[in-house]
C-alpha cells in the first residue's frame, strides 16, 4: 500500500475502540479494490463527540463508522439523517460530502444479510428478540422490513420494550399486531412457537452469566443468533441441539460492507473482508 497526498481517510469513532475489527476488514477491502484510502481507529471520549464530528469537516475525513457509545450522540451534529436513522434513532455510518455530513444506519441491513446466510427467507417467520436497546432497535427495523409475522420482544425492563413498540407505531402501520413486548420470565412459554431466536443483550459475554431463559427449551428447528462476538452459552446449546446458529461476526461484516458501499459507490468484496478476519463460515 502506497500512501500519498491524495489518500482518502476513513475511520471509526468508538470508546473504547482498541478491540474493533473494522480497520482490518475495511482496509482489506480498500486494498483489494486498489482504492487509495486508509481506515483508522479514533478513540473519542464521550464528552468530545461534537468536536470529533466537526473534525470530519475540518480534516476532510471522507467517512466514519460510529460505534458504542456514540451511535445516538452523533445525531445532533450531522447535516442530514437517512430515513432509517430517523426511525432507529442511532447512526453507525457518516458520509462526508464536501463538508455536508449524512448519517446512516447499516446495522439493520448487516443483521438481515447475516441472518440470510442461515435463513434465506425471513418473511413470515416468528422471531424472539431479547433486549430492547440500540442494537435491538436496528434488528427490529430489519425484521419488519423483511416482513416477519411476529416478534416477541423480551426485555428485563418490559416498559422499555413497550416504549420501543409505541415509537415504531409512529412509523410502521399495525406494528402492534406484530411486536409483542414480554418480560424475560415469559420466554420459556413462547419459545416453542418461534422459528428464530436473537440475543441482542450483553448477557453471555461472561461465561458465568445466568441464562436468559431455560435453554432446555431450544429445539433443532430454531435458528439462533447471538450478536456477541463469541460462542456464548446460548450458542453452545444451539450447536449441541443441531440448530443453525451464528455469532455477531456476520452482522459486523455485512454492516461494514454496506458502509463501504455508501462511501465508495463500489460493491464491497465480502469474501475478502471475511477472510481478513479469518472467518470461514
Ligand atoms: P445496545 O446498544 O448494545 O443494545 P443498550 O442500549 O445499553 O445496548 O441495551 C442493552 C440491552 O441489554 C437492554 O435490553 C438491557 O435490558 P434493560 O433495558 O432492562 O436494561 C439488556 N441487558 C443488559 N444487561 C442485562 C442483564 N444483566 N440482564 C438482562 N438484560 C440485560
Amino acid at each position: 500500500m502506497i500512501l500519498d497526498g491524495q489518500t482518502k481517510v476513513y475511520g471509526i469513532f468508538g470508546y473504547p475502540v482498541k478491540h474493533s475489527k473494522s480497520p482490518t476488514f475495511q482496509t482489506a477491502a480498500f486494498q483489494h479494490l486498489g482504492i487509495n484510502a486508509v481506515y483508522v481507529p479514533f478513540e473519542v471520549n464521550p464528552e468530545s463527540i461534537s468536536q470529533a464530528v466537526e473534525s470530519l469537516r475540518v480534516l476532510k475525513i471522507s467517512g466514519v463508522n460510529v460505534t458504542i457509545p456514540h451511535k445516538e450522540s452523533v445525531i445532533p451534529y450531522v447535516n442530514e439523517l437517512s430515513d432509517e436513522v430517523k426511525v432507529i434513532k442511532a447512526a453507525n455510518t457518516i458520509k462526508n460530502v464536501d463538508g455536508y455530513l449524512i448519517a446512516y444506519n447499516t446495522d439493520w441491513y448487516g443483521f438481515v444479510e447475516g441472518l440470510k446466510e442461515l435463513e434465506p427467507t425471513i418473511e413470515g417467520k416468528k422471531v424472539l428478540v431479547i433486549g430492547a436497546g440500540g442494537s435491538s432497535r436496528a434488528i427490529i427495523y430489519g425484521l419488519l422490513k423483511e416482513g416477519v409475522d411476529k416478534i416477541y420482544l423480551a426485555n428485563r425492563t418490559v416498559e422499555r420494550a413497550k416504549k420501543l413498540l409505541n415509537e415504531y407505531l409512529q412509523h410502521f402501520k399495525v406494528v402492534d399486531k406484530i411486536i409483542h413486548p414480554i418480560p424475560l420470565a415469559d420466554i420459556n412459554e413462547i419459545v416453542k412457537e418461534v422459528d428464530i431466536i436473537v440475543n441482542t443483550t450483553s448477557v453471555g459475554l461472561n461465561d458465568e452469566d445466568f441464562p436468559l431463559f431455560n435453554y432446555d427449551f431450544i429445539e433443532q428447528k430454531h435458528t439462533v443468533v447471538d450478536i456477541i462476538y463469541k460462542e456464548t452459552k446460548l450458542l453452545k446449546v444451539a450447536k449441541e441441539k443441531g440448530c443453525k446458529y451464528q455469532n455477531g461476526y456476520p452482522m459486523l461484516i455485512h454492516q461494514g460492507a454496506k458502509s463501504f458501499e455508501i462511501w465508495t459507490g463500489q460493491k464491497a468484496p465480502i469474501e475478502v473482508m471475511k477472510k481478513s478476519l479469518n472467518l470461514h463460515y
